[in-house]
């Protein structure tokens, strides 16, 4: 399939911005992200967890409860997502956008057989009689590789193995062929081989359909070399983007930076400190007026406290949204001032980072 629909995007997301009013108040979850996806192409979405990486899938899904505000524009093929929603557009979400959750038992039902429930699907959406949809069912566990697929039809879900499990639901995602599949964190809950089985399955799924995907995860690690595009988000905005070769190349946010640190690389020297990310996220209801990361950030200078960097381009569809970002002569002497201080304007204990590989530099990565 050819990358685009007349040249448009497939889904285009324009400063999406999802809040939940809480009895502590406003929980500004989604802080206006922007991207765009085209047919067949595969988005990365990164971040540690409360960033709001489930929050944006479940807005394009429209998995939302119904006190969430969201503002901004959501367009699937030249169609506004959030008049579908409001049209209670039935034939949408889980035809021509599916999704698929961590936990497997999140999308099954542990008292259906899982030939039966992925034959509702297309006996519900595509009109399929009762036998159409049955041999369909048993197709799709063979295509999504599950061993003795027919057999399987009649049986319950705790019946399978985890790994098992989530086959079905990706079964079931594709049941209706769909153009974009949201895969949240499919393989966390797995052990590291079935991991890697299913992560190449939706790959090469994808490949044969010419779908497009959102994947998102915490971990870095698992979108390299897989995804075309990353997005990295941080307290519900996005800290940089670029196509995922460039992004782990040269890479500018500190942020990036510092969760490339937290997985371990092939060339890395055996000494070489996994770090994990001093502090925690910020707290999405009071927020403070400068860069969200601050806290957290080796590079921070005053500037970072007071006032927010805007996501600004460095090269070809790369953005990010930093005041001394990694690798520029900015960020190398913010970084170098900080290190000979000891500690950043923010309180940080630089000693927490001895001995970790550095990439301030460009180039490193891969
Ligand atoms: N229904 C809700 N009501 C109030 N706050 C919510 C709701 N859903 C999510 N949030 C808040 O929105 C923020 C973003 O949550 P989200 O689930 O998108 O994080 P995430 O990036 O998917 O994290 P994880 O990696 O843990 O899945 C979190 O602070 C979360 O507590
Ligand atoms: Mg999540």
């Amino acid at each position: 399939m050819n990358g685009t629909v007349n040249g448009q995007p497939l889904l285009s997301v324009t400063d999406l911005r999802v809040g939940f009013a809480t009895q502590r108040g406003l929980v500004r979850a989604v802080d206006g992200v922007s991207f765009d996806l085209f047919a067949g192409k595969t988005l990365g979405i990164v971040g540690e967890s409360g960033s709001g990486k489930s929050v944006t899938a479940k807005t394009l899904m429209n998995l939302l409860p119904s006190y969430a505000r969201v503002e901004g524009s959501v367009m699937f093929d030249g169609r506004d997502v959030r008049e579908l929603a409001a049209q209670k557009e039935k034939h949408f979400w889980g035809v021509e956008m599916t999704m698929i959750f961590q936990d497997p038992m999140t999308s099954l039902n542990p008292v259906k057989k899982v030939g039966e429930q992925i034959a509702e699907s297309l006996r519900v959406h595509l009109g399929r009689s009762r036998k159409e949809a049955r041999d369909e069912a048993g197709d799709l566990l063979e295509t999504v590789g599950i061993p003795e697929a027919r057999k399987r039809l009649s049986q319950y879900p705790h019946e399978l193995s985890g790994g098992l499990r989530q086959r079905v639901v990706i079964a079931m995602a594709l049941a209706c062929s769909p153009r974009l599949l949201i895969a949240d964190e499919p393989t966390t809950a797995l052990d590291v081989t079935v991991q890697k089985h299913i992560l190449d399955l939706l790959d090469e799924l994808r490949e044969e359909r010419g779908m497009a995907m959102i994947l998102i995860t915490h971990d870095l690690g698992v979108v390299k070399g897989r995804t075309d595009d990353i997005m990295v988000m941080y307290a519900g905005r996005t800290m940089e983007q670029a196509d995922t070769a460039t992004l782990f190349s040269t890479m500018r946010h500190p942020y990036t930076e510092a969760l490339l640190e937290t997985i371990p690389r092939i060339d890395m020297p055996s000494h070489t400190r996994l770090v994990p990310i001093p502090g925690r996220p910020p707290d999405l209801i009071d927020i403070a007026p400068g860069c969200p990361f601050a806290p957290r950030c080796r590079y921070s200078v005053d500037a970072c406290v007071v006032e927010c960097p805007s996501l600004e381009g460095h090269g070809t569809a790369h953005v990010c949204a930093c005041h001394k970002p990694v690798g520029t002569e900015a960020g190398i002497a913010a970084r170098a001032a900080n290190e000979q201080q000891g500690t950043t304007p923010t309180g940080l204990d630089m000693g927490l980072f001895e001995g970790a590989g550095s990439r301030s530099g460009t180039g490193a990565g891969n």
